[in-house]
This record gives structure tokens, C-alpha cells and sequence, in this order.
């Protein structure tokens, strides 16, 4: 049955044709759009490492989730960027902080926008660690704690769902524990399951001002080289009382994405991160990439290797030549 009886091209010859056999389609439904939020009125700050990524105060937050909710786009996961850190990253679980209020202040003003809050405390802490750190080291069942309680704040100011992004050992569990005790116990969790200590992240951390100020995160964020680990990781996690699980970044990360398809049956995310974001910006601003091409081929095969969401700085644009 070989050439020339098939020719595989006799479905390409025509646009209808390959919309009629095309197997994978992207929908503005599919995609969480990450936002950054910081303290102050009328601010709005582009990210030198992101362009057209901002830090926003609240009320212009409010103003652009707006936007993004008519564009078609179903949630957002919010980064809080606090004024104030210190060594447990406390203005992360202060009930009026940065992220709590913008929770607060989107649920009231913008209807029918899921609001998802990222729970780590890198965020917070002045030594720019997911954890609370002891004599260099960082410790995993202290920073149990500070997790709990900014998940708890991040439920009681009215966040849909909650995605630890931190990788310490048991806190699926341990939020999961704190959410029902505290009277949530129909919030969904959305795991960071498979979260790698990748290069990619580094526009990211200037957005939010949290690299580490001493050592790398190769402690708990996991090695690039592991993909049977990548699976007890999310096995874990769904063990826990994960709703939602989520590999990152995704692009290089593809091959994990398609095992947790394959071998899980919850929803599985994949975070399109800040490096895959800059990378295309940067070759697009260079001419020698088409932006918009290059933001939907890869979009696509995100959704192709298996993920059912794509948490993805592109997602207005992508929402935007969708409709
Ligand atoms: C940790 C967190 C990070 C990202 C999401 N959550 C940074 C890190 O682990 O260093 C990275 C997202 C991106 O690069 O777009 N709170």
C-alpha cells in the first residue's frame, strides 16, 4: 500500500480540505492569562524583559482584566509584587496584601473572570527563595506554613482557585488540609506539578524582582534531565488532592506534557513561561521571525502534546486572531 497508491497530499491541496482534517484547534478558552499586580494608583510599568507585559496597580488591573475577560479569555493567574519583603515573606499571607486586595477588587468589579493566585512566597521573601531559608538551606515543612496561610488569604479574599508553584514536598496536601478546614472546600487546587529549575524563567524574575540572592532553586525545583520523576512528581500531587496539574515551562517540556496526558486522567496546564514568551518577542523584533506565526505554531502544539490549558503571556493576542 505504499507510494503511489497513498499520497498524503491529496488532502493538503485545498484550505477547506485542511480544515476538514485538521486535528488539533485552539479556542480563547483554553488559555490563563498571568498577570502582575503592584501597590499604588495609575501605575503601569512595561517589563523591560517582556515587552508588552506590564506591572499594574490595582485599579488599571481592574481596567485590563475587563479586556481580557471580553476578549473570551475564562481566568487569569495573578503575581502579586509587594513593597515590603522579609525572610518568610509575610506581606504574601497578610490578609490585605497586594494580591489579596487585587483579588478582592476583581471579583467585585469584573463579572463572569475566573481569578487564580499563584501561591509561593519568592515573591515576598528578600532572599528570593520559594522557601524559608536556614543556614543556607532551604527548610520544606516551615515553608508548609506560610503557604497554608496565603492560600487561606488568597480563598477569603475570593480567589477561584489556588496553584502553588513553590515544589515543596507535601504542600498539595497541606493546602488542600487548610482550604477545607477553613470553610473551602469546593476550591480547586492547580498544581504546579512538574515544575523545572529552568533558564526560562529568568525574564520572570526581573518582571518580579525575585531571583534568588544566593544559590539556584536546583534544590527543590526539579532537573530538566528527569522525566520518570516528572511523573511520580504529578502522581503525588493528584495523591494530594490536586484538581489540576500543571508541567512548566512547556515548549522544551513537551514530551512531559504528553506523559501526563497519557498516563493521568485529571486536566493537565502547561505554562508557557516568560522565556518562551521574550524569546519570540526578541527573534520577532529582529525580523527573523514572524511574530504572530510563531506565537500560534507553538501555542498549538502546546495543545497538541496534550495540555488542556496553556497559561500564556501570548493569550490576548492569541484570543485576538482567534475570534
Ligand atoms: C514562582 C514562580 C515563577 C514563575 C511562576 N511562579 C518563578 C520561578 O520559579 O523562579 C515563572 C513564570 C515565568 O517564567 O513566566 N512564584
Amino acid at each position: 500500500m505504499a507510494f503511489p497508491i497513498q499520497r498524503l497530499r491529496r488532502l493538503r491541496q485545498h484550505e477547506a480540505f485542511r480544515r476538514m482534517i485538521r486535528e488539533t484547534s485552539l479556542a480563547p478558552s483554553d488559555f490563563i492569562y498571568p498577570m502582575f499586580v503592584v501597590e499604588g494608583r495609575d501605575r503601569r510599568e512595561e517589563i523591560a524583559s517582556m515587552p508588552g507585559q506590564f506591572r499594574l496597580s490595582v485599579d488599571l488591573l481592574v481596567k485590563e482584566t475587563c479586556e481580557v475577560a471580553a476578549l473570551g479569555i475564562p481566568a487569569i493567574i495573578l503575581f502579586g509584587i509587594p513593597d515590603r519583603k522579609d525572610d518568610r515573606g509575610s506581606s504574601g499571607f497578610d490578609p490585605n496584601g497586594i494580591v489579596q486586595r487585587a483579588v478582592k477588587a476583581v471579583k467585585d468589579q469584573v463579572q463572569g473572570l475566573m481569578v487564580v493566585t499563584d501561591v509561593c512566597i519568592d515573591e515576598y521573601t528578600d532572599h528570593g527563595h520559594c522557601g524559608i531559608v536556614k543556614d543556607g538551606r532551604i527548610l520544606n515543612d516551615e515553608t508548609l506554613d506560610c503557604l497554608r496561610a496565603m492560600a487561606r488569604t488568597h480563598a477569603q479574599a475570593g480567589a477561584d482557585m489556588v496553584a502553588p508553584s513553590d515544589m515543596m514536598d507535601g504542600r498539595v496536601a497541606a493546602i488542600r488540609a487548610e482550604l477545607d478546614q477553613a470553610g473551602f472546600p469546593e476550591l480547586p487546587i492547580m498544581a504546579y506539578a512538574a515544575k523545572f529549575a529552568s533558564c526560562f524563567y529568568a525574564p520572570f524574575r526581573d518582571a518580579a524582582f525575585s531571583s534568588p540572592q544566593f544559590g539556584d532553586r536546583q534544590s527543590y525545583q526539579m532537573d530538566p534531565a528527569n522525566r520518570r520523576e516528572a511523573l511520580r512528581e504529578i502522581a503525588l500531587d493528584v495523591e494530594e488532592g490536586a484538581d489540576i496539574i500543571m508541567v512548566k515551562p512547556a515548549l522544551p517540556y513537551l514530551d512531559i506534557v504528553a506523559a501526563a496526558r497519557a498516563q493521568m486522567s485529571l486536566p493537565v496546564a502547561a505554562y508557557q513561561v516568560s522565556g518562551e514568551y521574550s524569546m519570540i518577542k526578541a527573534a520577532a523584533k529582529a525580523g527573523w521571525l514572524d511574530e504572530s506565526r510563531a506565537m500560534m505554531e507553538s501555542l498549538l502544539s502546546i495543545k497538541r502534546a496534550g495540555a488542556d490549558l496553556i497559561l500564556t503571556y501570548f493569550a490576548k493576542d492569541a484570543a485576538r486572531l482567534l475570534r
